[in-house]
């Protein structure tokens, strides 16, 4: 555990351990540099081991950091993972996620949360019991933005369309490949979304209901896991877990480019490199998948609509994919590096934040 904390950047780590349950919560405080406040989502699903847990709380919150610098909103980065025991009762879940609220109450404000992997709107409102106001995506009953999984598929296929123009000179996914690994819920929305634009959609799922659904009803192909990284696609396009690309699948892939929502999907930053070396194009997750915390954070904070905020999230990611695409070709780099560098100038450009400044950082 030590070690993990030594070689990272952030500045705090709050845990608590739920007695009841047996959970673990890790609170990772990436940066305030555009903060306070600090906002991040809250992962919440059994890891091998409190490491594990701890290392992936870590490595999400300084994702955060730049996911924010590059969507333009002046909060900093954070996340949490609540990591369930192997024994989890699910009777439980309501008094951990109140717990967790608590946590937030004491905290202060300084971390503002929102659902991601293994929460939704509903535990949102319950986090919310104890935790308001310190919390996003509560279900519109409760006064909530909702789901943030249609906004996120927005960003993403913004980034969809960039990429075409980039290697087909078509501004659409109309007739092209694209295989989605996940469907939940940026990936149903995203296959919903390629779908009106004509593409033809491929998808890998474990779960089955799921795999039913999509496969038997929606009519779609279905990619086994164990052949997901060899299938030819124009796109792959993850939107589940971490870690996909890595040294193991990339030499696999026959694809001309990779774009989804997940988070963190380079093993090692690295592994953007062996992407580069194998001519396949890569939209850094950090710079395309923003659409979520953005269309939330805007609608609940700002007031937008929710046109509005796709409609806002859609230039975004689109102004911010070309830049990226444009550095990378110019300097010669990779394209993770390069969506870094140019969230560690916003980062670095930051003022301290005075009374005055407004929520998004109007200049980018
Ligand atoms: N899960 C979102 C992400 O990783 C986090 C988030 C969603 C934060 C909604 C705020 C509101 O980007």
């Amino acid at each position: 555990m030590e070690d993990l904390l030594k070689q990272w950047d952030g500045e705090n780590l709050f845990i608590r351990f739920h007695h009841p349950s047996g959970a673990w919560i890790f609170m990772a405080i990436h940066s305030t540099k555009l903060g306070p406040p600090v906002s991040g989502g809250t992962r919440m699903k059994f890891y091998p081991d409190r490491k594990a847990a701890l290392q992936d709380a870590l490595k999400l919150s300084a994702a955060m950091t730049s996911k924010l610098a590059l969507s333009g909103i002046a909060h900093g980065g954070g996340k949490v993972v609540i990591a369930l025991p192997p024994n989890f009762d699910s009777a439980m879940r309501p008094d951990l996620l109140r717990s967790y609220g608590t946590l937030l109450q004491q905290i202060g404000g300084l971390f503002l949360t929102g659902p991601d992997v293994g929460t939704s709107p509903e535990d949102m409102n319950i986090i919310a019991e104890t935790g308001d106001p310190y919390v996003f995506s509560r279900t519109p009953e409760a006064g909530g933005a909702g789901d943030s999984g249609p906004g996120t598929a927005i960003g993403v296929l913004a980034a969809i369309r960039v990429t075409c123009n980039q290697l087909f000179s078509t501004n659409s996914a109309a007739s092209k490949r694209i295989l989605i690994q996940g469907t939940g819920n940026v990936g149903r929305a995203l296959i919903e979304m390629l779908q009106a634009d004509g593409a033809e959609v491929l998808f890998s799922e474990v779960d089955k209901a799921a795999i039913q659904h999509f496969r038997d009803e929606v009519g779609l192909q279905f990619i086994p896991s164990a052949e997901i990284y060899n299938t030819p696609c124009d796109i792959f396009s993850p939107c589940a877990l971490g870690g996909v690309l890595n040294a193991q699948t990339i030499p696999h892939l026959q694809c001309r480019a990779v774009v989804g929502s997940a988070n963190n999907q380079l093993a090692h930053p690295t592994d953007a490199e062996l992407l580069r070396h194998r001519d396949i194009l890569y939209a850094p997750d950090i710079a395309i998948n923003i659409g979520g915390l953005m269309s939330i954070i805007g609608m609940e904070s700002e007031g937008w609509s929710q046109p509005e905020a796709f409609e806002r999230v859609t230039i975004i990611v689109d102004r911010t994919l070309q830049q990226v695409y444009q550095l990378a070709a110019t300097e010669d780099i990779d394209t993770h590096t390069a969506a870094l560098h140019i969230a560690h100038q916003r980062l670095a450009a930051a003022k301290p934040k005075g009374k005055n400044t407004t929520l998004f950082i109007e200049q980018w």
